[in-house]
């Protein structure tokens, strides 16, 4: 397994790859890797067989994070991730510092980005307004450096994945967007890095995005129509994550996965999109009803 930290190393390897025909898979990671990540490495594996080339990027995008939001103490550990892409059958880890991805951004001097204008409006895009503008443009310099065949998303970020395969689109990337399904711990709740940050407290409570997004789909299924008014659905949904004193519900949407514009009636086949605060750490999580 080799590490690669510049920019311009890791597109020359690339260059060479695509020079001889070869498949490229690529994940794209903030680190701190756990069993999903693993899960998108093997999808990786799978999609490029043995004789592909599989890179993990491991880079905290500063960009997607808001001045009061948790970039610096974003949870690092290079040496435990190295170890589990090298047991996973990682062949390259892609980690530049800062100033190889951002040139001249600490002195003010890095002016270009990527903005996808409609499905980054909502939900995540509303909660933290510049956040999707720093995922396409890492996401889109990461493409360029790796030149992948096929980049493996996770589901759990489903409106992150939507964004990129709209950049992808709209901007011709020559790849394929695979997404594949979020890892739960057993009680449900989605396997994320950011779950490190929850108290023995906490950690039980956290599982309410879970139940919500069961309550949802019950809700559904009883309905006599098999429709349900969504504001209503919503206010359910925020009582019961209100039984947990820990949590406080960011927001609740129901949404068309195809457009990502919220519905009125909730049927079978919607999405529900959900971010809740436990304590000081901020979960989303997603499911179809
Ligand atoms: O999902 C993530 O970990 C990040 O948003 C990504 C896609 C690696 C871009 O920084």
């Amino acid at each position: 397994m080799k590490i690669v930290t510049t920019a311009a190393g890791m597109q020359r390897l690339a260059r060479g790859w695509q020079g001889q025909g070869m498949k490229v898979g690529f994940v794209p990671t903030m680190g701190y890797l756990h069993a999903g990540h693993i899960s998108l490495v093997e999808r990786a594996r799978r999609l490029v067989g043995r004789a592909g080339v599989v890179v993990v990027s491991i880079y905290v995008n500063p960009t997607q994070f808001a001045p009061h939001e948790d970039l610096a103490k974003y949870p690092r550990d290079f040496k435990r991730d190295s170890a589990l892409c090298r047991a996973a059958g990682v062949d390259v880890i892609f980690a530049p510092p800062d100033p190889e991805m951002y040139p001249g951004r600490a002195t003010g001097d890095y002016s270009t980005y990527v903005v996808e204008e409609t499905l980054a409006q909502g939900m995540e895009g509303a909660a933290r307004p510049t956040h999707f503008r720093g995922v396409t443009t890492v996401v889109a310099k990461l493409f360029h450096l790796v030149l992948p065949t096929v980049a493996v998303f996770g589901a759990k970020d489903w409106q992150q994945a939507a964004v990129v395969q709209r950049m992808v689109r709209d901007l011709n990337f020559p790849l394929r967007l695979v997404v594949a399904p979020t890892h739960r711990e057993a009680d449900g709740l989605a396997m994320s890095s950011r779950n490190k940050y929850l108290s023995a407290e906490e950690r039980p409570q956290a599982t309410i995005l879970w139940r919500a997004m069961q309550r949802a789909k019950a809700a559904v299924r009883e309905a006599e129509n098999g429709a349900v008014a969504a504001a209503a659905l919503k206010q359910e949904l925020a009582a019961l994550i209100a039984t947990q004193p820990a949590a406080r519900l960011d927001y609740v949407e129901f949404f068309d996965p195809a457009t990502l514009r919220p519905v009125a009636e909730v049927r079978r086949g919607a999405q529900l999109a959900l971010a809740v605060f436990v304590g000081r750490t901020r979960l989303i999580d997603n499911g179809r009803v």
